[in-house]
């Protein structure tokens, strides 16, 4: 079975499972979480799930649903969430998590702390022993000042890089900041990196999700793994 497969058996499984009529559903951002975002429409337009509202975690996720009939909110009429489902880069044995590698990791955090329930739908690829061992860790960093902020990262071990489009400019959130790729050796303490970086000014956010997952949906060759957390 090949990626796509497994990713799309994530997203589906999480739609059907963790989505019922009446809910507030945070829609996730990636190759993984748009299959549940296909799914919950499929559901919607056909009157199998109905009075679902969603927020969006990207204006990508914003304009697919609009156009596929998923009604959408906003924090100031549904301030809690009561699903999430959204993908994730790495997910250690603890369930933490580095997401961030489509752009949205701003968003994708506000939507999960405002969450009930954090569903992390991946393929078995994503599995990690130790955050940093497969994917770099991205940093959201405002433009003004992200130079700023280099030697510190580096200081804390990484290796960065600016994300850049194929022309060659910066990579550009929906909120309009830079990302630089910090690639760590193993994280040893996703905890203290958390608090240096978010130490930093010019750091707006990082793909380190720390005690957020509440469920990871692990698509694999021989089925569907159910993960929870247990804090
Ligand atoms: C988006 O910013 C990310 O956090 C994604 O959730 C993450 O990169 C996983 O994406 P894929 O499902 O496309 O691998």
């Amino acid at each position: 079975m090949d990626r796509t497969q497994l990713k799309r058996q994530a997203g589906e499984y999480a739609a059907n499972h963790f989505v019922t009529s009446g809910m507030v559903v945070g829609l996730g951002h990636g190759s993984t979480a748009i299959w549940a975002v296909r799914r919950i429409a499929e559901l919607i337009n056909s009157r199998a799930l109905t009075d679902i509202t969603a927020i969006p975690c990207s204006h990508e996720i914003e304009v697919d649903a609009r156009e596929w009939g998923i009604p959408l909110t906003d924090f100031a009429h549904h301030p809690v969430v009561d699903v999430t489902i959204d993908g994730a880069d790495e997910v250690d044995p603890n369930l933490q998590l580095i997401k961030g590698g489509g752009g949205a990791l701003l968003q994708e955090k506000i939507v999960a702390q405002a969450s009930k329930r954090e569903v992390i739908v991946i393929d078995e690829s994503k599995l990690s022993p130790a955050l940093g061992t497969k994917f770099a860790l991205p940093v959201e960093v405002v433009p003004f000042g992200w130079r700023s902020v280099v030697a510190h990262i580096e200081a804390l071990g990484a290796n960065w890089t600016l994300r850049t489009n194929t022309d060659g400019t910066p990579y550009e959130t929906d909120q309009k900041n830079y990302i630089l790729d910090c690639k760590f050796p193993p994280i040893e303490d996703p905890r203290k990196l958390d608090y240096a970086l978010l130490g930093l000014a010019a750091v707006v956010e990082h793909g380190l999700f720390i005690d957020i997952a509440t469920d990871v949906i692990v698509a694999r060759e021989g089925g569907i793994e159910h993960l929870t957390a247990k804090r």
